[in-house]
């Protein structure tokens, strides 16, 4: 299922100029979630070709370390660290699997607990992003909302959709979703419920755990005004969590 993204290759910048992806709401929900890393040691997992792993360093990260499964999306990141190099190290890893990379401040990752095959593969992957976070240090994810509602609001209007979304989704069941980028690509993961992430991430050793809704931006509120946002807001496509180590 990872592999889809050694296809998808640079479509997947066309995605990050859609309204969802925007400062207007991933971007500020995901750093509201974050707080400020001035000064921190940052491991972006899944980080595709960099678009926050960038964003890391140019908001005062000290270290940051990107990884992702896909060559082909490494390969993108490293292409944009050539040309305007930020001092940041890329690795192809499923993060399953990932070998030791150093201790770090907090760990992110946008898009990628969704992407684990099976609850064993989950639990390796949270024991090991737990194995990089420092005592008293923090993963800070986003991944698809698990009580995304069929019967709620699924607009094309924000860039993404999710295609025939059951009702009741089994744990793990395949879902699909529509990118409507300038060509609309779809995307597979797997349904996991809260309770599974939760009770994952702390048999791989986390405290506390926040889970939080996406929210609108003041730019974004001015620009499209609240009510283009409202659907969105009803039923997102993806939730903010936040994890203690
Ligand atoms: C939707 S993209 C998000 C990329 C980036 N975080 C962003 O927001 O621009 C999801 C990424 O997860 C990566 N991925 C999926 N499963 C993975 C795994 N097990 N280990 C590492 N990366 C994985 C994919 O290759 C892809 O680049």
């Amino acid at each position: 299922m990872a592999a889809q993204y050694d296809q998808i290759g640079n479509k997947v910048a066309d995605w990050d100029v859609l309204p969802v992806r925007s400062e207007y709401i991933e971007g500020h929900t995901f750093f509201k979630a974050l707080g400020p890393i001035e000064g921190w040691n940052v491991l972006d997992l899944a980080c595709g070709d960099g678009l926050y792993t960038r964003q890391f360093k140019t908001r005062g990260a000290a270290r940051v370390v990107g990884v992702d499964i896909s060559e082909e999306m490494i390969r993108g990141a490293r292409t944009h660290e050539e040309a305007q190099p930020l001092g940041i190290d890329y690795h192809v890893s499923d993060v399953a699997d990932m070998p030791p990379l150093g201790s770090f401040d907090v760990v992110t990752a946008i898009y990628l607990l969704h992407y684990a095959s099976s609850p064993e593969h989950l639990l390796r992957m949270c024991r090991n992003i737990h194995a990089h976070v420092k005592p008293g240090g923090h993963f800070v994810t986003y991944a698809f909302n698990p009580e995304f509602s069929a019967k709620g609001p699924n607009s094309t209007r924000y860039g993404i959709t999710m295609l025939e979304y059951p009702e009741a989704p089994r744990e793990g069941q395949a879902i699909s979703a529509v990118l409507h980028t300038k060509s609309p690509f779809t995307i597979h993961f797997s349904h996991w419920s809260r309770d599974t992430y939760e009770r994952v991430l702390r048999e791989a050793g986390f405290r506390t755990l926040t889970w939080m809704r996406p929210e609108c931006s003041p730019e974004g509120i001015s620009r499209f005004g609240r009510e283009f946002w409202q659907d969105y807001i009803d039923n997102p496509h993806a939730v903010a969590l936040r994890c203690e180590r």
